[in-house]
């Protein structure tokens, strides 16, 4: 059985995230994934996600490609995240690439190429235009 795991904020969930955990969930038999925690979120995107902690992961939990989720803590945690969760493969987006080589003595380290044209920055900034 081939385990995988990935991370994300999925606020505001869009088209991208589906398509991104679709993928992941091709690569082998379960898939887990890490919702990043809303102070996390502050602390790496500078603001608080529209969509509260909870709320993401109900989402992202019952999605039919998605076995698991745990909320993720902390970006420095995710040697220990790969080992709890018995990962045989970390997806991240290419945004990403290149940056979680230092995991592939733990399991293989694969970057997926992002959906284009859509991310919740735009999917926000586009409704607050709207609404001007
Ligand atoms: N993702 C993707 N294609 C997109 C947007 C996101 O494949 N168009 C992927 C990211 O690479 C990541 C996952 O979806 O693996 C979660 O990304 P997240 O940061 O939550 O979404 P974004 O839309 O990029 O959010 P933001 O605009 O706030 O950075």
């Amino acid at each position: 059985m081939t385990r995988v795991l990935t991370f994300g904020t999925f606020d505001v969930f869009h088209v991208g995230h589906v398509n991104v955990l679709l993928r992941a969930a091709n690569l082998g038999d379960h898939l887990t994934v890490g919702v990043s925690s809303d102070e996390l979120n502050m602390s790496k995107k500078g603001r608080y996600p529209v969509y509260r902690e909870e709320h993401r992961l109900a989402i992202v939990k019952n999605l039919a490609c998605v076995d698991d989720v745990f909320v993720e803590e902390s970006l420095e945690l995710k040697g220990e995240y790969i080992k709890k969760f018995r990962a045989d493969v970390l997806v991240m987006g290419d945004d990403w690439a290149g940056k979680f080589d230092h995991y592939s003595d733990q399991c293989e380290v694969v970057y997926l190429p992002r959906t284009p044209e859509v991310s919740t920055t735009d999917i926000i900034q586009s409704i607050k235009e709207r609404l001007d």
